[in-house]
């Protein structure tokens, strides 16, 4: 058993962890991440802190948001087998497990060293799989990640956390690098990263210190004013699958409330070129 006493923006991880192993026991489950399932009886953490149910009725929005960076990054590699997948902020998400990769792909896993020190004791490097303890903030971070082919750099949950100048920054250092590629990222609305900010000490009262949003996304044309070597191509609402979700309640709230664009578009993932 792996031991974790997390705080911080590190403990967010545990959270996506164990929601995509409680949508994984659905009998119609959306993402069926068993990875996840089997990390959490690998990992011992007082999973009642999270076992909550206002914690526990986002695991449909994390699901079907694994599953959209999961199509899409499947769509990018059906069109370049030989690329490298760089995945920022990977938690212990099992995406390079869950997909089928095909067998040119190199697979880049990369978080902060406490994260890492816990994956490493749940996962090892493979021969086209590696992964890279850094911060997304070091200058260096990418410096070991091969620049010779197409790059899809995957950042689930990852740029809300951070300063928009650090946003700025990571993906000057991205274009710089790389001759070219694809970016999936999420974002969420201004409304809801202005919620997490007022909310945050109540939050860590109600639940644990979960860490406010400090960048969300207007819209995709966000990024090309972060970076305008970057072209905005694609959003996908994650509320607007709702057909997907196994409970009958949710699934009508999910139904009824993507008639409003500030439900529509609290969570979105985005695609990018350059
Ligand atoms: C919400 S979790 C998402 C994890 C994973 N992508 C998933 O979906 O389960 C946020 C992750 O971002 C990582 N993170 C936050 N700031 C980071 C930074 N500056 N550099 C690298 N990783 C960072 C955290 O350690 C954590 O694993």
């Amino acid at each position: 058993m792996a031991k974790v006493d997390f705080t911080g923006v590190q403990s967010t991880m545990l959270v996506t962890l164990f929601l995509r192993a409680a949508d994984s026991k659905e009998s119609r489950p959306i993402l069926g991440d068993r990875f996840a399932a089997d990390a959490v009886e690998r990992i011992d953490f007082d999973w009642r802190k999270i076992d909550k149910p206002a914690i526990m009725r986002n695991r449909f929005a994390v699901a079907l948001r694994s599953r959209q960076f999961d199509e899409w990054a499947a769509d990018f590699l059906s069109r370049h087998p030989d690329a490298t997948v760089l995945q920022l902020a990977c938690g212990l998400d099992t995406r390079a497990f869950r997909l089928d990769l095909p067998g040119t792909v190199r697979w880049f896993d990369l978080d902060l060293p406490d994260v890492i020190a816990l994956r490493r004791k749940l996962y090892a490097d493979g021969e086209r799989y590696r992964m890279i303890a850094a911060s997304v903030t070091d200058p260096g971070a990418l410096d070991e990640i091969p620049d010779d082919k197409p790059v899809l750099v995957i950042a689930e949950g990852l740029l809300m956390y951070l300063r928009e100048d650090e946003v700025c920054q990571l993906l000057r250092r991205i274009t710089d690098r790389f001759p070219g590629g694809e970016l999936i990222f999420d974002g969420v609305m201004p409304w809801i990263a202005r919620t997490t900010q007022v909310l945050k000490k109540y939050f860590s009262r109600w639940f644990y210190d979960y860490p406010a949003y400090w960048t969300p996304m207007r819209d995709g044309r966000d990024v090309e004013r972060w970076n305008p070597r970057i072209r905005f191509r694609d959003e996908a609402a994650i509320m607007a699958r709702y057909d997907q979700v196994p409970d009958p309640g949710v699934r009508r709230l999910y139904r009824f409330g993507v008639r409003f664009a500030g439900f529509r578009n609290y969570l979105r993932v985005f695609r990018a070129e350059f």
